[in-house]
């Protein structure tokens, strides 16, 4: 993916690759405009050091914006024990052709606010999205996608 990212942006940028669970000192102090962090955070199991990091290199007026899991989705893959554990949860996949099983963490919602407003984030967006027509997906999954709850968006500014 870096590679790709080279080659599409050259030298207009910087590339690094970080372990997210244990996150070093990814930027400078403040120095950061906005953070994305596309359907990534679900494999973190603590966000305690990682939203900390984040929240030291973005600059007062920056933003945190990242997608998730929906908490119902992992919900339901769960053994439905305890919702208010953090837990991994396991989901098979059709990879053209190819069956995978992908692990994520499940969290509570108070889970999943609550570490971001530890972190010293308030929350500013939340959204449940739904998708717009498309001759590219077929009717069921237009369905599927648009009438349950697959992923969270969340925008949160420090504070
Ligand atoms: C579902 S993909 C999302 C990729 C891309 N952000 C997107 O939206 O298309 C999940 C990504 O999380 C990354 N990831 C999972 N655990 C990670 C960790 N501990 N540290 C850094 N990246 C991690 C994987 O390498 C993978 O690129």
């Amino acid at each position: 993916m870096i590679q790709f990212a080279r080659q599409r942006l050259g030298n207009k940028a910087r590339f690094e690759v970080v372990d997210l669970d244990q996150p070093p000192e990814i930027a400078p102090k403040s120095s950061v405009d906005v953070v994305v962090a596309s359907l990534v955070l679900h494999y973190i199991k603590d966000w305690r050091p990682l939203m900390r990091e984040l929240h030291r290199c973005l600059v007062p007026d920056g933003a945190l914006v990242f997608s998730l899991h929906h908490p119902i989705t992992g919900w339901l893959l769960s053994d439905r024990v305890d919702y208010h554990r953090t837990e991994l949860v396991s989901e098979d996949w059709d990879w053209g052709g190819v069956p995978v099983t992908a692990q994520s963490y499940r969290r509570p919602l108070s889970s999943i606010f609550g570490e971001l407003r530890r972190a010293g984030f308030a929350i500013d967006t939340v959204e449940e999205p739904r998708i717009q027509p498309s001759p590219d997906i077929d009717a069921e999954l237009f369905n599927t996608l648009n009438t349950q709850p697959f992923f969270l968006f969340v925008r949160a500014r420090p504070e």
